[in-house]
Order: structure tokens, then sequence, then C-alpha cells
């Protein structure tokens, strides 16, 4: 079987608030997007396809793949406005593929154990996302900000990265998508994950799998804090 990792580092980092878009920031020493490529080139995922930002796609190729010598990387492509555009730029980059694992490079603590979870998973099911149960109870609000309902916190849960599917079937969903793609923004659905995407558009059914807590997506500033802290104290099996 071939697997194909795409990894995401075109957006803007605006939550960040920082000079340095936060893919790039430092975590002793290295970018933060090193990580989750180093996770990969260690895995057993045959080629990487990393998605930067027009004018980072350079310095990616010579600061990042070439310095670390992550020679997984077949390509690194070009992102777009939103995430979807991103991962479908990415899709269009991959010839010869079985399984896409889609992952955040904003999200440096992906483990060994969850891309074996991710493996596994594959072998009964067309779209397996990796997931934590929400520790917190959620509320479902109207435009008001009144609270509407309360699901059941045992069957909420958070979902992360790295989102992993049959090739054929994320590909045809993804063609469908960036088809309907007006009609959906007219009707005010936004597209926040690939999930979604094979929810809306495949008649695959997705499994969650279980994730990690330390698997966070770098967003604001404390997020940072909190990664040092785990890659000092609690580091990367
Ligand atoms: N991403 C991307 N292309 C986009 C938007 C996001 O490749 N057009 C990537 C980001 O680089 C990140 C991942 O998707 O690795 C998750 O997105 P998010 O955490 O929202 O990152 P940003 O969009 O960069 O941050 P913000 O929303 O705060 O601007
Ligand atoms: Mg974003």
């Amino acid at each position: 079987m071939r697997y194909t990792a795409i990894v995401l580092a075109a957006g803007k980092g605006s939550r960040m608030k920082s000079d340095v878009q936060k893919q790039y920031m430092s975590l002793q020493g290295k970018p933060v997007l090193y990580y989750s490529l180093k996770a990969f080139q260690d895995s057993y995922v045959d080629q990487i396809i990393l998605v930067a930002g027009e004018n980072e796609c350079a310095y990616c190729r010579d600061e990042i793949v070439a310095k670390y010598d992550f020679s997984k990387v077949t390509a690194v492509v070009p992102g777009g406005r939103e995430r979807y555009h991103s991962v479908y730029n990415g899709i269009c980059a991959i010839q010869e593929c079985d399984y896409l694992l889609i992952h955040d490079g904003a999200r440096p603590f992906l483990t060994r154990e969850i891309l074996e979870h991710a493996r596994e998973e594959l072998n009964n099911y067309p779209a397996a996302v990796a997931a934590v149960q929400s520790k917190d109870t959620v509320k479902i609000v109207n435009e008001d900000g009144i609270v509407c309902s309360t699901p059941d916190r045992s069957r909420v849960w958070n979902v992360q990265t790295p989102q992993c599917f049959l090739f054929s079937m994320i590909k045809e969903a993804y063609e469908k998508l960036i088809h309907s793609e007006k009609e959906l923004t007219k009707q005010g659905v936004r597209i926040t994950d690939d999930a979604m995407v094979a929810e809306l558009f495949s008649e695959s059914r997705v499994k969650l799998f279980e994730g990690d807590y330390r698997n966070i997506k770098i967003t604001t500033p404390e997020d940072m804090i909190l990664a040092e802290k785990y890659l000092t104290r609690m580091p990367v099996k």
C-alpha cells in the first residue's frame, strides 16, 4: 500500500499575532513545521507533499526540506485562500497513492502511536480521523449566544489531524467540493476540516480514533508556551 502525507503550512497564522508565521516559529531551536515532517519522514509514509504559502515555497525547500534532509518530501506546492484550497492543491500534486494522511503543519506533536493507529483504522474504514473526547461540556447556541442544547458529553469529540482517507474517495470528494464551492458559500457552509468533505461529498462513514491530548494545534501565543513545556517535559515518542 502506498501512503502519502499532505502537510499544511500555507496559513497566515493570524490568531498568533506574531511577526514570524506560527509554522516557522522556533520550538527548541527548530521550526514548528519541522516536527510533523520529521514524524512522517520516520514513518511508513512513502511521500510527503508540503503545502506552503506562495512566497514561502523556496524558503521551505532550502531552509527546512534540504536543511533537515527530509528526503520523503517530493513536492512543495503553494496553498490557497482557505485550508481546503491548500489541501486540494496538495491532492493535485499526487500521482500514485492508496491512502492519504492530511496533517496540520501547526501540530508538532504527531506521535508514532497516532500514525500506527491511523494505519490500523484504514484497514477497516475509508476515513479515519484522530480525535480526543471533549473534556469540557459543549453548548450549542443561537445567533444571540443563547443556549439551545447541550449534547451528551460522552459523545462529543474534538477532532485533530491526521485525517486519513482512501485516496480515490477523498480526491473525488474534494473535486466535488471545488465544483460546488460557490453554492456552499451561499448557503453559509464553512468547511473546517477534511472529514467534513467526506461527510458532505461521499457515502463513506468517518471513524474517529484516539489521538492524543498533547497533539495540539498551535494557534494562539499560550500554545507556544505549552509546546515548549511538552518538548522538555514529555518528549514525543
Ligand atoms: N492552512 C493552510 N492553508 C490555508 C489555511 C490554513 O495550509 N489557507 C494550514 C495552516 O498552516 C495550519 C493548518 O492549516 O497548519 C490549520 O489551520 P489554522 O490553525 O487555522 O492556521 P492558520 O489559518 O494559519 O491560522 P489563523 O486561522 O489563526 O489565521
Ligand atoms: Mg485558519
